[in-house]
């Protein structure tokens, strides 16, 4: 059996929470391969509200085992506070051993180095995600095999301390004695030790054994390392790719790829933002979308569906269809825009340039429709929606499967 993946098309925040929540009722096993407690999403289930940033979403699943690849950056803290939301997650949560740690100093270099930076900070979620992948290609980062010995541990965080003291002074940052560190680390190797598991092998296993394997990705395309907006981007390879690396997958186990969109653009943090609308309309999208962050509550940034941008990342991620959520938001608007291409120096341009800072949206203007709150049929959509979605697959040369119509579970059209 292939495993199938949920990838971001945009800056993140798209969505991908619903549509994971909604497919992970059907998986075995549901796994998260990059990024960190950077990403967020709510889930409410009978009432009871859940945020999960490190758990994958099969967690609300009872018949669903979840699990942390080696490709995530995991701070211990965080993980042990998200697992409070849970009863016996034993035999339902495993992590990696080989999966990065971030430690408390990795989080106050990520926020100390963001000041610095003033105004060309890159509006990290000042979660050490950064600090913590950076360890890890330099080689000094910890994994979480580690606190199998805290002794060993604390002795080589305790000189990486003292052989950095400059720098840590410098950045202000003061880094605990031996004694408190021993006792931060056994306090996290009890909470996690039992979830430690050789992750690759199990997901090799599940697939050998015909389990329907799902792959949740975070943050989106535009935030990958390689191929997003650098250095406006996260730490991780966002990119469907990115789960054969943070799994131990080959290219050949993976099956069907979604592709999550917003039928509009949003991005927190910094960086280009080609058809950000910075006037009304952009307000009326953030207000209607209630567009806050989960992890961060701060507010995003708003604007057109940038076609150019998905045809890229379709392609990038090799997307078999694409899901488009929140479409009601765009319920009311008299015309709605799509950007079809850039103007660079004079020219269209119809492919995603290095540079996103130079270049001007050309836009195509479509007519917009009343209402589509929750329609569940692809027949109970206004003429003009349904022309909207023919136009973007039209576009962006990818299917539409999935198009969501209000943050309940059940108003979502499936194709
Ligand atoms: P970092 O991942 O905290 O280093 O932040 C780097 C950039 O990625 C910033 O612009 C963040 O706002 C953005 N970012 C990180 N995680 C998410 C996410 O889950 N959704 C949207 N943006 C994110």
């Amino acid at each position: 059996m292939k495993a199938n993946m949920i990838v971001g098309i945009q800056w993140g925040d798209e969505g991908k929470g619903k549509i994971v929540d909604l497919m992970a009722q059907n998986y075995d096993a549901v796994c998260r391969y990059q990024g960190g407690h950077n990403a967020g999403h709510t889930i409410w289930v009978d009432g009871v509200r859940y945020a999960l940033h490190l758990i994958p979403s099969g967690i609300l699943n009872p018949k669903a085992i979840n699990i942390i690849g080696n490709g995530v950056v995991v701070s211990p803290e965080a993980l042990i506070e998200e697992m409070k939301q849970f009863e016996n997650l034993q035999e339902r949560l495993f992590v990696s051993d080989k999966a990065h740690m971030i430690l408390k100093h990795h989080i106050l270099i990520d926020q100390a180095k963001e000041k610095l930076r003033g105004a060309k900070a890159i509006g990290t979620t000042g979660r050490g995600i950064g600090p913590s992948y950076g360890s890890k290609i330099e080689r000094s980062g910890h994994r979480l095999g580690e606190l199998r010995d805290t002794q060993k541990l604390a002795q080589n965080l305790s000189e990486f301390y003292e052989e950095n003291r400059a720098l840590f002074g410098a950045l202000g940052i003061v880094t605990p004695d031996f004694e408190s560190l021993k006792i931060e680390l056994d306090g996290y190797a009890q909470a996690l030790l039992p979830f430690l598991a050789d992750t690759t092998q199990m997901v090799w296993d599940l697939l050998d054994a015909n389990k329907r394997v799902l792959l949740e990705g975070a943050q989106g395309t535009l935030l990958d390392i390689d191929h997003g907006t650098y250095p406006f981007v996260t730490s991780s390879n966002t990119i469907s790719a990115g789960a054969c690396v943070g799994l131990g997958l080959s290219p050949k186990d993976i099956g069907k790829v979604t592709g999550i969109v917003k039928a509009y653009c949003t991005r927190v943090g910094n960086g280009p933002f080609p058809t950000e609308d910075r006037g009304e309309d952009g307000e009326m999208l953030r207000v209607k979308g209630k567009e806050v962050g989960t992890s961060t509550g701060r507010a995003r940034r708003c604007g057109w569906f940038d076609a150019v941008a998905c045809r890229y990342a379709s392609r990038i991620n090799g997307c078999d269809e694409l899901a488009i959520m929140k479409l009601d938001v765009l319920d009311g608007f008299e015309r709605i825009k799509v950007c079809v291409a850039y103007e660079v120096d004079g020219k269209r341009v119809e492919t995603l340039p290095q540079d996103l800072d130079n270049v001007t949206p050309i836009y195509e203007e479509l007519p917009g429709w009343e209402s589509v709150v929750g329609c569940r049929k692809f027949d109970d959509l206004p003429p003009s929606a349904k022309a909207y979605i023919a136009r973007l697959e039209e576009i962006t040369q990818t299917k539409v499967g999935i198009i969501s119509t209000s943050p309940d579970r059940n108003d979502t059209i499936v194709l």
